[in-house]
């Protein structure tokens, strides 16, 4: 069992952030990546539909044979994860924005988070938001049409200069010293807010804490590949492969095209 792949998925291109931590972390675990570009975006979709997409894409990862499935999205795990446990027997890993050590670490006592409006309105988001903010200024923002953006290769356009300075100019203003990124395609930003942030702003994202969580369940389940040699990395789209080709650098030939 411990040779089986972990399946990841995302709405799209996004969970790619995660599967490059998952990989740096841990190589010689083979991978299923899938994305479900089709649907994208999941952000503006109600809970049913979120919860109906996370299942559609679980049962598929789960029928690959993945032995454990990592949620590579915001707007899936803050709607769908609690499902997917009552569900499915395998282990899942989630990820939720990172409000706990941007609170814990701003002096400026405020904070921004950038985030889909499916995890700004979610349940688990207020809870979490309520358990650390209550003695700093959270500026929340949705993050409306960047997704589409990342995901039609307009990354780096005018467009989504314009769109991200208009939405940091109401955090600028409060004076954040953090900035955190509450949706997995948003790590792909970075490069472009550091030119648009002042310098003392910190970004901060989950990915990283969600490979350690990775390895720590797989680990305390005897579900950690031991094996040196032999690891496999798939990524299956059904959308644009050539998208996927250019964020993590590969030739799109090395890509599956999926009718899903
Ligand atoms: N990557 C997803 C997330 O982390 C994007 C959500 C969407 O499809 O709107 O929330």
């Amino acid at each position: 069992m411990s040779s089986k792949p972990i399946g990841i998925f995302d709405s799209g291109v996004g969970g790619l952030s995660i599967w490059n931590e998952i990989h740096q972390l841990l190589p010689m675990e083979s991978t299923l990546y899938l994305s479900d570009s089709k649907n994208a975006p999941y952000g503006p979709q109600g809970k049913d539909a979120i919860i109906s997409l996370s299942i559609k894409n679980t049962e598929w990862l789960i029928n690959q044979g993945c032995k454990l499935v990592v949620v590579a999205c915001n707007t899936a795990t803050t709607n769908a994860i609690d499902t997917l446990r009552n569900t499915y027997a395998i282990p899942f890993i989630g990820i939720e924005p990172a409000i706990k050590p941007a609170a814990l670490q701003s002096t400026s006592k405020a904070i921004g988070i950038l985030a889909t409006k499916g995890t700004l309105s979610s349940q688990l988001f207020h809870k979490t938001s309520e358990l650390y903010s209550s003695d700093l200024l959270v500026v929340e923002q949705e993050g409306n049409g960047i997704v589409e953006l990342i995901e039609n290769g307009n990354l780096y356009s005018e467009e989504m200069k314009r769109l991200l300075q208009s939405y940091l100019k109401p955090m600028l203003a409060a004076n954040i010293d953090y900035l955190v990124l509450g949706c997995t395609h948003y790590h792909f930003l970075t490069p472009i807010l550091e030119q648009l942030i002042p310098a003392n702003v910190k970004i901060i994202d989950s990915g990283k804490a969600v490979a350690l969580q990775t390895k720590s369940i797989l680990e305390t389940t005897a579900l950690l590949n031991t094996e040196i040699s032999g690891s496999r990395q798939k990524f299956y789209t059904n959308g644009e492969k050539k998208i996927i080709a250019s964020l993590l650098n590969i030739e799109h030939t090395t890509l599956q095209k999926l009718d899903f």
